[in-house]
């Protein structure tokens, strides 16, 4: 016992030792990437900018849903804007999301104006088809940041990232679904209204991984 009691008082006695060698590697320039010891916990700089730009990102496809689903509602195609109402709001989440991931981090979280949305579109096919493309590039967006924080060591942040790419394979395989309805049936709208009554695309579901948008109850 007592042989015990000497071990741990020799350790406790070295702890502030142990805390000054970890706080010099991750404060040492360099640490981030190459140092295989000891990696910090914090998101890497270019990570939080380009997260940041991310929210934006998110805010714009926010806002230019909301666009969308005002459009179809003033041409009474209630499903329709019921999809791109809720779409908007999904949206509103990742940014929230992000929000929150900055937040935890005790890293910087700016909230950023958005360009105009397109207001005035042509036919029912058209916000479907733009709504497509910004699904598209926003993947792309996502798997560059998983792949930035990879570049930069930064596991947590690749982490959280993962739960993204599985929702933007789901949004753009969703909004594809929509689009091939909208092209087939673009002569007779109430028969997109109907199968969106039926089939429920895109309708949430509940998901326990995740992450917690800001200011969400809960
Ligand atoms: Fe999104
Ligand atoms: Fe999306």
């Amino acid at each position: 016992m007592e042989s015990f009691f000497q071990t741990t008082g020799h350790f406790l006695q070295r702890v502030p030792d142990l805390q000054h060698f970890f706080l010099h590697l991750i404060a040492s320039p360099g640490s981030r990437t190459r140092s295989t010891v000891a990696l910090p916990v914090m998101p890497s700089d270019a990570f939080v900018a380009k997260l940041n730009e991310q929210i934006g990102h998110e805010f714009a496809a926010h806002q230019q849903y909301v666009a969308i689903a005002v459009h179809y509602d003033a041409e009474t195609l209630p499903q329709l804007a019921h999809f791109f109402y809720r779409q908007a709001l999904e949206e509103r989440d990742h940014a929230m999301m992000m929000v929150q991931y900055l937040l935890d981090a005790d890293q910087p979280a700016v909230v950023p104006g958005v360009a105009a949305p397109q207001v005035e579109f042509g036919d029912v096919v058209s916000p479907v088809g733009l709504a497509l493309g910004q699904e598209k590039r926003v993947s792309e967006q996502i798997n560059g940041l998983a792949a930035l924080a990879r570049q930069e060591g930064d596991y947590s942040s690749e982490q959280f990232m993962q739960w993204f790419i599985k929702e933007q394979i789901e949004e753009v395989a969703t909004m594809s679904d929509l689009l091939r309805v909208v092209e087939r049936s673009q002569d007779r709208p109430m028969d997109i209204e109907d199968y969106l009554a039926r089939e429920q695309l895109g309708e949430a579901r509940d998901d326990p991984t995740a992450p917690h948008p800001a200011g969400a109850g809960g």
